[in-house]
């Protein structure tokens, strides 16, 4: 079984990116080594009942002392760029001033990177907030944006040189959403109207942090990443429809809009007025300064129903194909969010930052074969293709991910890497899916 794409695709010219991708918390571990701080993902594995089987980020794959044996793992890829995130609680103290160690961390690996012909695509933060910052109220807290715009500022000084392409956040939605609203996600604080504040305070950070990033890495892309789903209604019910729209709302448009035209989207002011949060003169603004590039991570899509309550309740479809993780494989879904999205919004440069399938892989004889995450691929990077041969301007796409990490509240029990991680021994086998998207880059004329 191998990754196939038609031979004139655009996605095989040298100027489309491949990589794969990664993130600090998820694959560090070292986290009291050289000075790095604690992070609320620290706090949050530690309080009991919050990860599956009492996992943390201890250890996870002990990238920050396999670092240099990890970029020859990418290369043997054959891929274009790493995208890797930069831990804020690793390179900045209390006070604000620079952690020498934890940069120079960072500098070796994305020299390391260079020297070895990778591009870097450098996100400022994947989650792991420095924990005096959330003992400030964290993303509730307004200063907070201020902070991560000096953090911005610093980082980019110190690395601007050698990166490629800068994303302010990753994932807002679940960084805001989960962490504050829901609560599964860290710091576990689980209020209706917490949710949609963080995420205003997130995207103001965003803007804020711009003109600084653009400033010291002028030759960079710089841009966000945002989680998005493709969202079904359950039936032809124009009460589901409704449904089916609030949750593309919430979860897409929310984030979208206030990027792009400056504005939150005008259907919340109506049906769900208490979500929306305080907003000073002038921040949308600063939330829509220009951007280079919109990163998108697609997995899957969803289905939903008309909720009295909720206004909208998920239901599950029957007879279609599902990951380990639970979630619907549905690379038809991919295209059409991306075609959808290209005719309501005037696009910036879009970027597949993630994309990836959870199997339940064993090793067996030193072999991985993870069929299931080789046909995932196969229909997800073909859905791209399909994309663009419709005129959505996509540059790049990144596999998630290079290793089997930590999947947050599901601690080490689900595996989305191309590689498998023995977290006994820390060694990396590549799995039949990082060999077939070897094959895949290179069969590439560059
Ligand atoms: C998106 C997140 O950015 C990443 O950290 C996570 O592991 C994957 N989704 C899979 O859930």
């Amino acid at each position: 079984m191998s990754i196939t794409l038609p031979n004139n695709s655009i996605m095989l010219k040298p100027d489309f990116t491949f990589g794969v991708a990664t993130a600090s918390f998820q694959i560090e571990g070292a986290n009291t080594e050289d000075g790095r701080l604690p992070c609320i993902w620290d706090t949050f594995c530690a309080t009991p009942g919050k990860v599956l089987n009492g996992d943390d980020g201890s250890v996870a794959c002990d990238h920050y002392h396999l670092w240099k044996e990890d970029v020859q793992l990418i290369k043997s890829l054959g891929v274009d760029a790493y995208r890797l995130s930069i831990a804020w609680p690793r390179v900045m103290d209390e006070q604000g001033e620079p952690n020498k160690k934890g940069l120079l961390f960072y500098r070796n690996l994305i020299k390391e990177l260079k020297a070895n012909g990778i591009k870097v695509f450098a996100t400022l933060y994947h989650w792991d907030l420095p924990q005096h910052l959330e003992d400030k109220g964290g993303w509730l807290n307004r200063e907070t944006a201020y902070r991560y715009a000096e953090y911005a500022n610093l980082i980019t000084n110190e690395l601007g040189q050698w990166v490629d392409s800068w994303a302010t956040f990753n994932e807002p939605f679940c960084a805001a959403l989960l962490g504050y609203e829901v609560g599964v996600h860290a710091p576990g604080l689980a209020k209706p109207e917490y949710g949609r504040q963080a995420a205003h305070h997130i995207l103001l950070a965003h803007g804020l942090a711009l003109p600084a990033i653009r400033a010291n890495s002028p030759t960079a892309d710089v841009g966000i990443v945002l989680n998005m789903n493709r969202t079904y209604a359950a039936s032809d019910k124009s009460e589901d429809q409704f449904a089916a729209l609030i949750r593309e709302t919430l979860d897409n448009q929310f984030f979208i809009e206030p990027l792009l035209k400056a504005q939150y989207p005008k259907l919340l002011n109506k049906v769900l007025p208490h979500y929306l949060p305080t907003i000073l003169p002038g921040d949308m603004e600063i939330i829509a300064r220009p951007i280079d590039f919109m990163g998108m991570n697609f997995y899957t899509c969803n289905h939903n129903e008309y909720d009295e309550e909720n206004l909208y309740r998920e239901v599950k479809k029957e007879n279609v194909e599902y990951t380990d993780i639970g979630w619907e494989i549905a690379p038809q879904a991919f295209s059409e969010l991306l075609i959808n999205l290209n005719e309501q919004y005037d696009l910036p440069p879009m970027y597949i930052t993630e994309n990836g399938a959870a199997c339940a892989d064993t090793i067996e004889a030193g072999k991985v074969d993870d069929d299931q995450r080789v046909r995932y691929l196969q229909g997800h990077i073909n859905a791209v293709n399909d994309a663009i041969n419709v005129g959505v301007d996509i540059r790049g796409y990144f596999a998630w991910s290079l290793m089997d990490n930590f999947e947050w509240a599901e601690g080490y029990s689900k595996r989305f890497g191309l590689t498998y991680v023995d977290y006994e021994t820390q060694e990396r086998t590549i799995k039949r899916s990082g060999y077939a998207y070897r094959d895949l880059l290179l069969s590439r004329q560059k």
